[in-house]
């Protein structure tokens, strides 16, 4: 690569983001490179997040199905099911390999040059990678977040793991610890609860996944419980110390104000993350950061510095892949000129758990706090024939209209599918439908789906066909 090539863009992070923001600049007709730290690209997500443990979530719900459920299909196994957990990991291992191998056929086939290195931000029109000096004329920060600690326990990624460990484990823990109840914490609980782990989820707040719909929060925990995951709320962990390689957690109820002190072994932090910007010399050049670290930037996903601009989990916002590549896009569109924007209203929220939940828009209590007057239809799969059909009955969809105008403001989904349902909400909120309008639409029968028509049907008429 020449040091006199100038680029139109040159991204940094081919995660989500990045690699979404590259590929269609490049079909816009720019000429861009995309650098990152890692040989394989796509970021956390491929490679150490959303694709391992989705793989994961998959394969463990398949071996608990094969154990305790196929028998109620009238289908029995000859002998006993065993894990493999070697052959569950390379399964593993081929998905991440296969996606993060197709981001340099994109790559290859948009004409995205691409470097491996980690980058330096010189000026606004100079990086650093591996020494060498390229010129470009834009430069756009995506190199996303990485895993936030707490003070006084150190993650050794051998028994007390982040997420990255806790996909690699070579043997099910007897006793795993899940220091936070969010979606790392409930998704890879889940997949270890189903390996036969004793699970222990230990949450600080007095709910898990506080900024869940209250109703879908209920039957999630109840769900996951009865699923024998076991739940320490209002719990703060405070430290951790290793002995005998066994981890002693000491933690603190903060409802009852006491001190509680239990062993494990293995622990998983998840407890959130934190915008990556190592090594970019943001400081060096002035680019202005939040308290928590996140790069600042306008609408127009520019930072304080013309030419520098920045997507996804680096800047503000929820850390969720999708919103990372939503922006990417439309980044790429903006930088040539054209309009589009992205539209924070509607990205939705899924957990990949069993059940599944999904949700796109306000919850009720930030509908009540912001006075929005609303109504609300709810369906639950109990009473959907293909939900009965498939023994996928377990949960509901909770569609929320304005009160005066119909126009749907948010749907909560707590069941099987949840992911693939909410898709179908988020393009009638982008749209504007009222809830009406989804009501008198023809949906496949049975489907699942059928139950956001009915969950509509209420929210907009108060009656529905079958509830
Ligand atoms: P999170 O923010 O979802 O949950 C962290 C939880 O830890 C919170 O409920 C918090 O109250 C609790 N907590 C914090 N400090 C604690 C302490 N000392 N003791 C006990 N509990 C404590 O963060 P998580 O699960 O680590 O996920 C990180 C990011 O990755 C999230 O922003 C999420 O959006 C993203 N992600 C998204 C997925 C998806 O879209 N399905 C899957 C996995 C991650």
């Amino acid at each position: 690569m020449s040091a006199n090539i100038i680029y139109d863009l040159i991204v940094i992070g081919g995660g989500p983001g990045g690699y979404v923001a590259a590929i269609r600049a490049a079909q816009l007709g720019l000429k861009v490179l995309c650098v990152d730290k890692r040989k394989s690209y796509g970021g956390t997500c491929l490679n150490v997040g959303c694709i391992p443990s989705k793989n994961l979530l998959h394969s463990s719900f398949l071996y608990e199905q094969s154990k305790n459920n196929l028998k109620n299909y009238g289908i029995s196994v000859e002998g006993s099911i065993t894990l493999d957990l070697e052959k569950m990991m390379i399964n593993k291992d081929d998905s991440v390999r296969k996606l993060t191998n197709g981001i340099l056929s994109l790559f290859k086939k948009n004409k995205v040059e691409h470097k491996n290195g980690l980058a330096k931000i010189i000026s606004d029109s100079q990086i650093e990678v591996s020494g060498e000096r390229l010129k470009t004329k834009n430069i756009l920060v995506a190199t996303g977040s990485k895993v936030a600690s707490i003070p006084n326990i150190n993650i050794d990624e051998k028994n007390i793991v982040s997420s990255t460990g806790a996909l690699e484990f070579k043997k099910v823990p007897k006793k795993l610890a899940v220091i936070g109840g969010g979606y790392i914490g409930l998704e890879l609980g889940s997949v270890w609860n189903r390996l036969g782990s004793d699970v222990t989820v230990l949450e600080f707040s007095s709910s898990i996944v506080p900024t869940m719909d209250t109703d879908t929060a209920d039957i999630f925990y109840k769900t996951l419980k009865k699923q024998g995951i076991n739940f320490l709320l209002d719990t703060k962990v405070l430290s951790a110390k290793l002995e005998k390689n066994k981890v002693i957690l000491s933690c603190f109820n903060l409802k009852d104000s006491k001190d509680i002190v239990s062993e494990y072994d293995k622990v998983l932090v998840a407890v959130g993350r934190t915008p990556f910007t190592d090594g970019l010399g943001i400081e060096d050049i002035g680019i202005n950061i939040s308290k928590k670290g996140a790069i600042i930037v306008n609408e127009n996903f520019e930072t304080n510095i013309k030419g520098i601009y920045a997507i996804g989990d680096v800047t503000e916002g929820p850390m969720l892949a999708h919103k990372a590549s939503a922006e990417g896009h439309v980044f790429a569109e903006k930088i040539i000129g054209n309009k589009p924007e992205v539209n924070y209203g509607t990205i939705p929220a899924v957990i990949y758990t069993e059940p599944e939940v999904a949700w796109v828009g306000p919850t009720e209590k930030e509908l009540l706090k912001k006075k929005i007057p609303y109504k609300k239809g709810v369906f639950p799969f109990s009473a959907n024939a293909r939900g009965k059909t498939t023994g996928e009955a377990i949960g509901n969809i909770k569609v929320i209209s304005h009160q005066k105008t119909d126009r749907v403001l948010a749907v909560h989904i707590v069941g099987a599918h949840a992911g693939e349902l909410v898709g179908q909400a988020v393009t009638a909120i982008e749209a504007g439908f009222s809830a009406e309008d989804i009501a008198l639409t023809c949906h496949a029968h049975p489907t699942l789906s059928e139950s956001m028509k009915e969950a509509a049907s209420l929210a907009s008429i108060g009656k529905t066909l079958h509830f």
